[in-house]
Formats: structure tokens, C-alpha cells, sequence
């Protein structure tokens, strides 16, 4: 993720349960889950190049770019090469950055003709409109096209043979984006501190931004997480807003804005709309199926710079979310919802994620961890502290964490459970403060200072419930490149596939997980990253601890929203910003990825694409 939107030119800016007994501080665990022989195909060598690569025996094809048409009966816009599409044209289209993305499967086609959801995480300005921003160069047009280019797209995709086509026009194509209403649920709907101008009730918000990671709930609706919301909200410094500890923590502060929205939208504007900034940072149920559903903020999750919302079952069938909040210092996250999971999909499961406990994870040095619940009167989350309601625990839940002394984390993101086994799987993308003069200092989870790698811990919950409160941990891995003099990295086992920034997680049916890595653009290829190339997929065998290279991704660009059919012969996987710290001289984007090759010059596009074996069979293997 591009932690800085505007200086890129710097004009702005399981079945196991009884191994738990055996986990010890250091546990050398292996499973007996994915065949050895996995994975079967040759390593992909390190590229820097404007193209995507991957093992001979596969095939890949682009399948949705920014400013495809999503297929909605309004109609179906044709994206312009120049960016001359109009805001109303955008609303209509793919938006921009897409990340985290799902595949829901029509009944009985599980990996043959469905809906994928794909995130939109934020826009390149300089990408999106024909002419560059620039501080004389802003309009109310330019910023609802920036506003419909972030958000959610669902478009309904069919197989023939080896072959993906999007169905055009469909009744489920969608955009979600910026100015979509959007109710409030769970304990801060209706609180003071969610009441605004435009809405004093504080229930119903216009829209959603920043989706970077997600979730599927075991009901079948999407959920997508609203991560750098911050870089929306702004306004002018000593302009009247009360700066507050909720404020300042959140990074929502007059001059903080990182596209100048505010200009010509003042509910960004901090200092006239000082609550709206507390209605962003959430996750959000989406229903697929049907079109003209209101989506739900779902405040009982908590507010954070959301990265994932893993879903998985406790052992009585409630659910419970996984969620990172990724920034450096801040916490790693689950809700567990009150009530069971009922049979009948959404409709009958429609207020699960309203009701239960959020927890914030607490890792001791002795390989031991614990979740801290976040519950008002409980502790020091007391109203003499600011939190007088379960609302004001949600809306600041990274103050609540820190008052229950979670422990403050290297950036977590994507967090992965095995399908069988449950245990849990968490990236920690990198935290170059970490032990720096007036920053926390390395600790056991978080082992090394300036951590430009990144890790991957490991974690199974007492009993293998993921209902538990206790848990023990280890590092899966501590990434970067070994042949860096003093790396501190740790593998399983890697041989020339180092990666860093590990971001995107997902687990296939046959145990493999897929890695996908987030160096940002200006560092790639540089420094301590000078050997790894390009970001990429790296597949891994748990059982026999091999990493492989399976794809490196066009220049700037990073992968993300990797995931495969149910039978595996499918992967989808998001292209995001290609080109990110690509210009040259003349600061001419070097990237043209994926349309160059037809149009030579082309502006880069983020995009979608699917991959599959040439003989149609497992992937992986
Ligand atoms: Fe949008 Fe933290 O990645
Ligand atoms: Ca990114
Ligand atoms: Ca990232
Ligand atoms: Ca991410």
C-alpha cells in the first residue's frame, strides 16, 4: 500500500487440536496437509520488468482494468485511453487500485460462472483525470470522479474453457463508491460522536473509501474494510476543529488530507463536519446477490485503519473476524459475535456482526498470547477515561487496545485461517520506526528494529477454538532478503525465493498458502531490496516449509487479492497500481502495463487477471 498518496511527485504528496498440547515457545510445527510434492511447478525468477510472469505451464489473462464498464443496466461506458471518462461515466466502471476481491460462485458452479467483488482502494490522480492536479486544477467534477473510482465494483464472470468473460450487462453488475448511501449498524449507530450536519441521527453515511483488504462472511455476503480513510479528511490548520486524542490518533487532523476532496465537498472538511471522519475506518457488510441492498458499516467490529475481516467458526458455530488495523504500532484484532450462525443465509444472519466481543491481541515473550476484550466499564475502559459507552470503545478502539495494553505491531495486514486446522496466519508488512529514538523498541513478536522485511506470524488458539481468549505463537517467517548483511530474516525454507512486505494471505483447498507482497514503488529494486525484484506470489507448502516464486508482477506494482476456485483450477489475483514510482524525466509514466503492447504508450491500469494451468488442471501442483 502506498502509505503517502500525494509525494509521488512531491508536489503534494484441525483436525490438529492435539498438537496444541506440544506447542512449546519455539514449536517446530508440520502438518500432514499438502502433499510434499507441492508446489510442483519451477520458481519464477525475480524481474523488474513491465510484465507479469509465471511458470511456463500457465496461462494468464486480464480480465477487469479501471474503467472497464461493470455491466450495469444505466450503461456501460467505454473506457477512454485518455481519461476523458466523466464522473457519471466513472460511477459506471471499474474503479481504480483494486486489492481485496472475492468469488461467489452461482449454486453448483463453484469454479465455472459467478460474482467477483473486487475492492477499489484508493486513486492515482495524476492517472485518473486527462489533465494533472495541481492546486489551480481542482473541480467539483474532478472530485466526484475521484469519489466513483474508489469503493467496490461487483461484476458477474463466466468460464468457457480456459477462457473468463464478464457478462455485459448484468443484473447483479454494481458500483459501490464514495457517495453510495450506506447504513450504520452495531453500538455507535446513532451516537453522538456518528451525528452530523447531513445526518443527525447518525444511521445512514454516504459511502465508503479506502477498501483495501476483506472478508466473506459463512452467510455469503462480502465484507470490505475501509483502510487509509485519514487521507480524505482535512481542512485548514487553526480553522476551529477541537483536536482530541481521537483525532490525533487517527491522523484526521486539519492539513492532513491527502487528495483535496474538501475543496469541493466540505464533509471532508474537518473543521465543518468534525464527526464525519468517525463514520469511515469500518468494515462493511455487502450482500452480492442482491443489487439494490443498502450495505451496513458494522460498528461492532471496531474502528481502524481496516485491513482484513477474516471470518472463520468457534467450535458452538459462532463467528468470529480476524482484522488487522494496518499502521505502524497498531493492534491485531477478532470479534466474536454473541449468537450462532443460523442456516439461512444473509437474511437469518443479518444482526450477527452487530452483537458480540471485540478483543485486541496482547503477545507475551514466552511464545504465549492473549485477547484483551474491549468492553466498556471493564478495566480502564471507563467513562472517566473518555469512554463513557460501548460506542466510544469502537469509535476510538485504538485508544480502548491501547488502555488494555495490546501489543503494538510491525503494520499488521491480511490475516489467513487454515481452512482445517484454524490456525491463524497474520502478515506484518514492515515498520522502518520500530527501535528508533522515540518508538517502541523490538520485542518478541516484533524482533527487529528498522523491520524494512516484514514477518508472517503463526498462532493457534487454545483448544483450537477460535473462540478462545489464549493462544500460542511463533514466527512463521521473518522476511527480507538473507544475502543482505545483517537481515535477521528466519525461513521456513526459500532457497532464491526471499520475499519482503508480505501484504495479501490466502489458503487454497489443498493447504498451500499464497503469499503477495507490497515493497512500495519507490524501493523496489533498491537497498534492501535490491535483489527481490518485483512484488510477486510465493506459494508455501507448510508441511515441508518450501516457498516458491509463482508470479512477479509489472513494475510498481502490487499484488494483492489473490484467490483460487474451490477446486483450485482458477486463481484470481488483482494487479494493483502498475507503475507506482515509474516516471521518467519528463515524468512520464514507464509503466503500460496491461494495454502497452496494443497501444503502445498506454497509461497504466490496475487490473484483475485470472490464471490457469495451460491443461486446465490444479494449480499448484
Ligand atoms: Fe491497503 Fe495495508 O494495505
Ligand atoms: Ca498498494
Ligand atoms: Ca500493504
Ligand atoms: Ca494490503
Amino acid at each position: 500500500m502506498l502509505k503517502q498518496l500525494c509525494t509521488r511527485r512531491t508536489a503534494i504528496q484441525g483436525g490438529l487440536a492435539g498438537l496444541l498440547s506440544t506447542l512449546g515457545t519455539a514449536p517446530n510445527i508440520s502438518w500432514a496437509l499438502a502433499p510434499s510434492k507441492l508446489p510442483g511447478f519451477e520458481s519464477v525468477p525475480a524481474n523488474l520488468d513491465d510484465l507479469i510472469h509465471i511458470p511456463k505451464d500457465y496461462d494468464y489473462q486480464v480480465l477487469n482494468r479501471w474503467g472497464d464498464p461493470v455491466g450495469d443496466h444505466r450503461g456501460m461506458p467505454a473506457f477512454k485511453p485518455d481519461a476523458t471518462n466523466s464522473a457519471e461515466e466513472q460511477a459506471l466502471q471499474a474503479g481504480m487500485h483494486h486489492d481485496g476481491m472475492h468469488f461467489f460462485p452461482f449454486p453448483g458452479k463453484a469454479a465455472d460462472h459467478g460474482l467477483l467483488v473486487i475492492n477499489h482502494e484508493y486513486t492515482d490522480e495524476w492517472l485518473l483525470h486527462a489533465e494533472p492536479p495541481g492546486p489551480t486544477n481542482n473541480s467539483l467534477e474532478r472530485v466526484r470522479k475521484s469519489q466513483h473510482a474508489v469503493g467496490v465494483s461487483i461484476i458477474e464472470v463466466k468460464r468457457r474453457g480456459n477462457r473468463w468473460t464478464q457478462i455485459l450487462p448484468s443484473p447483479y453488475a454494481r458500483r459501490i463508491h464514495a457517495n453510495t448511501p450506506i447504513q450504520i449498524g452495531g453500538p455507535a449507530r446513532g451516537a453522538a460522536a456518528m451525528r452530523t450536519l447531513l445526518d443527525p441521527e447518525g444511521v445512514r453515511v454516504m459511502g465508503t473509501l479506502a477498501n483495501c483488504a476483506m472478508g466473506v462472511t459463512p452467510w455469503g455476503t462480502y465484507l470490505t474494510c475501509e483502510e487509509n480513510f485519514h487521507g480524505y479528511f482535512g481542512g485548514k490548520i487553526n480553522g476551529g476543529l477541537q483536536i482530541d486524542a481521537n483525532h490525533t490518533r487517527y491522523g484526521t487532523l486539519p492539513g492532513g488530507q491527502w487528495v483535496n476532496w474538501l475543496e469541493h465537498d466540505s464533509r471532508f472538511d474537518m473543521n465543518q463536519h468534525p464527526n464525519e471522519a468517525n463514520r469511515f475506518g469500518w468494515v462493511v457488510e455487502i450482500d452480492p446477490w442482491d443489487p439494490s441492498s443498502t450495505p451496513i458499516k458494522r460498528t461492532a467490529l471496531g474502528r481502524k485503519r481496516q485491513e482484513s475481516a477474516t471470518c472463520t467458526l468457534t467450535s458452538d458455530g459462532r463467528v468470529v473476524v480476524y482484522m488487522g488495523d494496518d499502521s505502524r504500532f497498531e493492534y491485531i484484532y477478532k470479534f466474536v459475535s454473541k449468537d450462532k450462525v443460523k442456516p439461512g443465509g444473509y437474511k437469518a444472519n443479518a444482526q450477527l456482526l452487530d452483537e458480540g466481543t471485540l478483543y485486541a491481541a496482547r503477545f507475551h515473550a514466552d511464545g504465549r498470547g492473549e485477547w484483551m476484550a474491549l468492553v466498556q466499564g471493564q478495566g480502564p475502559l471507563q467513562a472517566d477515561f473518555g469512554f463513557a459507552t460501548q460506542a466510544d470503545v469502537l469509535i476510538k478502539a485504538r485508544l480502548a487496545a491501547q488502555a488494555m495494553q495490546a501489543t503494538p505491531m510491525d503494520r499488521p495486514e491480511w490475516i489467513a485461517v487454515h481452512p482445517e486446522t484454524k490456525e491463524v496466519f497474520a502478515t506484518l508488512s514492515n515498520n522502518v520506526q520500530r527501535g528508533q529514538i522515540g518508538k517502541p523498541p523490538t520485542d518478541a513478536p516484533n524482533p527487529r528494529a528498522v523491520n524494512r522485511g516484514g514477518h508472517i506470524l503463526r498462532w493457534r488458539e487454545a483448544g483450537a477454538d477460535p473462540g478462545a481468549t489464549q493462544f500460542k505463537w511463533e514466527h512463521f517467517a521473518l522476511a527480507g532478503d538473507p544475502k543482505q548483511p545483517n537481515s535477521g530474516t528466519k525461513y521456513p525454507q526459500v532457497d532464491n525465493d526471499a520475499f519482503a512486505c508480505p501484504d495479501g494471505l490466502h489458503f487454497d483447498r489443498n493447504g498451500l498458502l499464497w503469499i503477495q507482497t507490497d515493497i512500495p514503488g519507490q524501493a523496489m529494486g533498491q537497498g534492501a531490496y535490491k535483489n527481490l525484484g518485483a512484488n510477486g506470489i510465493y506459494c508455501t507448502n507448510l508441511q515441508t516449509g518450501q516457498i516458491k516464486r509463482f508470479l512477479t508482477g509489472p513494475k510498481g506494482s502490487e499484488i494483492t487479492g489473490c484467490l483460487l476456485t474451490e477446486d483450485a483450477r482458477n486463481m484470481f489475483v488483482n494487479i494493483q497500481h502498475p507503475g507506482e514510482a515509474s516516471e521518467d524525466a519528463q515524468g512520464k509514466n514507464t509503466s503500460h502495463w496491461p494495454d502497452g503492447t496494443q497501444t503502445p504508450g498506454a497509461r497504466p491500469r490496475s487490473a484483475t487477471v485470472v490464471i490457469r494451468r495451460k491443461d486446465g488442471g490444479v494449480i499448484g501442483s
